[in-house]
This record gives structure tokens, sequence and C-alpha cells, in this order.
């Protein structure tokens, strides 16, 4: 394990969001030496709140690696979901369909417990590190460069994995010639709040409603995390809490057979909504995983468990690649994770477009809309294949191959 004054690293890291915390856990445990450099602080990542849902074969990732105690202490298993919509609300029967279920647990929890697990083993996470750079990624010994304070300093290593997130420096890092971008840009974003009130239902509520999307999800049994459909650019300062538990009320109020409980709310925030690949994830020494190479839209609930698996093909074919010098899984790793990516974002995009209001839409588009989630609803064959994609694709092979 290297601390914080090597000079070389076998894998530098960027970021210590999900992806990047992960990925210095798994080689870790292969004694494959690993540095981490963060921007933010300690305290500013464990406090960010993001993701609550973790696919099956996430949480089981994170037992793995032996961080998910307090996940199976606290975290809450669901076995299916809601869709609300047209006055009425239809479970879809997650584990009856698939056999698994997801897991309930908030990203910021996630990140505390590979924080406390590194540090605990004496891994070296660099917080606050400004003015952070990539250099020589062609070379066979790529920099990675930073600003602690008044000093400058760099490593050394074998690979860099660019784990820093969408607005991140390492995609940049690679040759504007060599990258691919595919996106598409939503006319809307979500207005997320945490409460301070018991979920108004055990399970979660995804609801299509003529005022636009809203979403009823959990942090515990005394902690609400709910969202509403906004306009992209939204000003938050528009919505005093009382304009919110407005529109959740009438967004959300029938499918829990009455009124949400409200109560404080603890935070406040507005995100905006892409569908976003960057092609190839791999340049020279460089590896992209997570937001750095890809976002969805939240809808499916995907974006932290596509980086999970991202990371769990990159700590596989660098173990590989240590234990016998073998290439293979360092050069197949971009098309292995963007075969699966692509089927996440299919199904990321199609759950938004089946329960967001577009303000283009026609009422024969609305009346399709209402149609695809009867049939998703009552057909076996229709709500198997949201409830597949929900729990999660297998993290091997790009899918059912
Ligand atoms: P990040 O978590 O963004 O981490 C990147 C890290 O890099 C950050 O700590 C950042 O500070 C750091 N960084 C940035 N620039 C630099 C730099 N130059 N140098 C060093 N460090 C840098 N996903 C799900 O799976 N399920 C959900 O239910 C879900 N819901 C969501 C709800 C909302 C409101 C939002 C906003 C997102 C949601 N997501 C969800 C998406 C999920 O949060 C992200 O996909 C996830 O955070 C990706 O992890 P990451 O490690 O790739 O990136
Ligand atoms: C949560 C976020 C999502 O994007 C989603 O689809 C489901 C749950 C959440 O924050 O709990």
């Amino acid at each position: 394990m290297a601390g914080p004054d090597a000079s070389h690293v076998q894998v530098g890291i960027v970021g210590a969001g999900p992806a990047g915390l992960l990925l210095a856990r798994l080689p870790d445990l292969a004694g494959i030496s690993c540095l981490v450099i963060e921007a933010r602080s300690r305290a500013h990542i464990e406090g960010r709140i993001r993701a609550g849902v973790l696919e099956h074969e996430t949480a089981q990732v994170l037992r793995d690696v032996g961080v998910g105690a307090r996940m199976d202490r606290e975290g809450l298993v669901h076995h299916g979901l809601h869709l609300a919509f047209d006055g009425e609300s239809r479970r879809i029967d997650l584990h009856a369909l698939t056999g698994k279920g997801v897991m309930v647990y908030g990203q910021h929890e996630v990140v505390k417990d590979l924080v406390a697990a590194r540090i605990e083993t004496g891994g070296a996470i660099v917080f606050e590190a400004t003015d952070v750079a990539i250099a020589d990624i062609e070379s066979a010994r790529p920099t990675l460069s930073w600003r602690e304070g008044e000093a400058r300093r760099s490593v050394t290593c074998d690979f860099v994995a660019g784990c820093d997130g969408f607005h991140g420096i390492s995609r940049g890092s690679i040759p504007a010639e060599v990258l691919r971008v595919f996106e598409r840009v939503y006319p809307f974003g979500w207005l997320g709040i945490l409460a301070r009130t018991p979920p108004a239902s055990e399970e979660l509520i995804y609801a299509r409603h003529e005022d636009g999307f809203a979403l009823l999800s959990m942090r515990s049994p005394e902690i609400s995390r709910l969202y509403l459909q906004c306009a992209p650019d939204e000003d938050i300062g528009r919505w005093p809490d009382a304009r919110i538990w407005e529109a959740l009320q009438a967004r959300l109020g029938a499918a829990v057979g009455g009124k949400l409980s409200e109560g404080e709310i603890l935070q406040k925030g507005v995100t905006a909504m892409r569908s976003f690949v960057a092609e190839p994830m791999r340049h020279g020494r460089l590896f992209l995983a997570g937001d750095a190479a890809h976002i969805v839209p939240p809808t499916g609930a995907k974006g932290m468990n596509l980086a999970v698996g991202d990371v769990r093909v990159l700590a596989r074919a660098l173990e590989r690649f240590y234990a016998s010098g073998d290439e293979s899984g360092l050069v197949g790793y971009s098309k292995t994770c963007l075969a699966r990516i692509w089927r996440v974002q299919r199904f990321s995009w199609w759950m938004t477009q089946m329960l967001h209001r577009f303000e283009e839409d026609t009422p024969f588009d609305r009346r399709r809309q209402l149609a695809e989630l009867d049939y998703v609803t009552t057909s076996p064959a229709a709500a198997t294949t949201l409830a597949e994609n929900y729990v999660g694709l297998p993290l091997d092979a790009g899918g059912h191959k």
C-alpha cells in the first residue's frame, strides 16, 4: 500500500466518489498500490446526498470488499416498487419476477463506509487537492500532479483511473480527436428534498402526473427522500417549503391513499438531467470509470450502480495484469463496459420518457404514455423487462449472453 509520500504508485486514482473509493479498495485487497486524489474535503463528500438505490449485485460487491456490515444493518431491502399514474398505483413485484430485490442505502453512507475502510487499513486519500493534472498518458509512466496548500506534488503511476465525475479533468485529458461523445439533454430537472418525516410508503413510488413526475423514496424509517420534476435551471429560491409540499401532495397524494406526512426539510437541491456517453473509456494508460465517462438520467436509479460495474471490470483487469502480465482485460476494458452501459442508458432513457411530462407532447403522446404504463404493470413479460433492469443486469459480459 502506498503512503501519501510515495513517488510511484501502481494505480493513481482521481476522485473519491463511489467509483474511486471502490477502485482503491479492490486492487488494494490484491496488494496493488493505489493513491486517491480528491478535490473536496472528507466532510463534503460524506455529506453529499445523492443516489439511494443499490442493485442486488452492487450490494454484494460492497459485502465482498468488507464494507457491507452497516449497509446490511441499516439499509432497507425492497422487493417491489410502485408505478403511479392516472389516479392509481400499481406494484411491480421485483422479487417474484427476478428472485432479487434492491437495497435502499444512501450513496453518502457508502462513501463513508469506503473512506473509513481505507483509512483504517492505512490507505492514502489526499483531500482538498487543487490544480489536479494528468500527464503522459500515452507513455508507460503517466504522472498525476496536484497542489496541497502551497506545495505542488506529483507521483508517477503505471495506470491512472479517472473517477472524477462528470465535471472532472480526466475525460478532457484524452485528446479530443480520439473521444466520441453521445448526448441527450432533457428539458427538465429534478428538485430533490430530504425531509424528517416517515416515508408515506414502505416501497418507492415513481409517479407520472399531469403536473410532472414525482418520486417517493427514503433513507430510513424516519427520513423521506422526495423528488419533483422541475425546470432544468429551476431557481430553488422560488420553491419555499410550502410550495414543495403542495406539489408533492398533488402528484403523490393519491398514490399513498391520502396525504403525505410533511416534516422539516433538511436539504433541497436541483439536478439537471442528461444521457451522456464518452467513448472509448480508455486511452493509453488512462481509464475512465463512472460519471467521468457516462451520465444517466436518475429515473432508473442507475448512476452509482454503473460506476460500481465499471470499477469491477477495471479491478479484475488490473489484478490479472499484475498477477500474470495478461493485458487482455485492460485492452478489452472499454468494450466490456460500454456493452453494459448502453443497455443501462436505454433503460434509464425508457423510464424517463415513460414517466415525465414533455412540454412538446401531444394528447396522442400522453395516451401512449398511459398505455405503456398500463402494459408494463399488467403484462408479466413487460413487467419482467422493467424488473430485471431495475434490480440490475448481470455485471459480466455486458448482460445476458
Ligand atoms: P462522483 O460521485 O461524482 O465522484 C467524483 C469525485 O471526484 C467527487 O468526489 C469529486 O469531488 C471529485 N473530483 C471532481 N473533480 C476533481 C478533480 N479535478 N480532481 C480530484 N477530484 C475531483 N445513481 C444510482 O445508482 N442510484 C440512484 O438512486 C441515483 N440517484 C441520484 C439522484 C441524484 C439527485 C443525483 C444527482 C445522482 C443520482 N445518481 C444515482 C447518480 C450517482 O450519484 C452518480 O452516478 C455517482 O455519484 C457516480 O459516482 P462517481 O464516483 O463516478 O462520481
Ligand atoms: C433515489 C434516487 C433515484 O434516482 C431513484 O430512481 C430512486 C431513488 C433516491 O435518492 O432514493
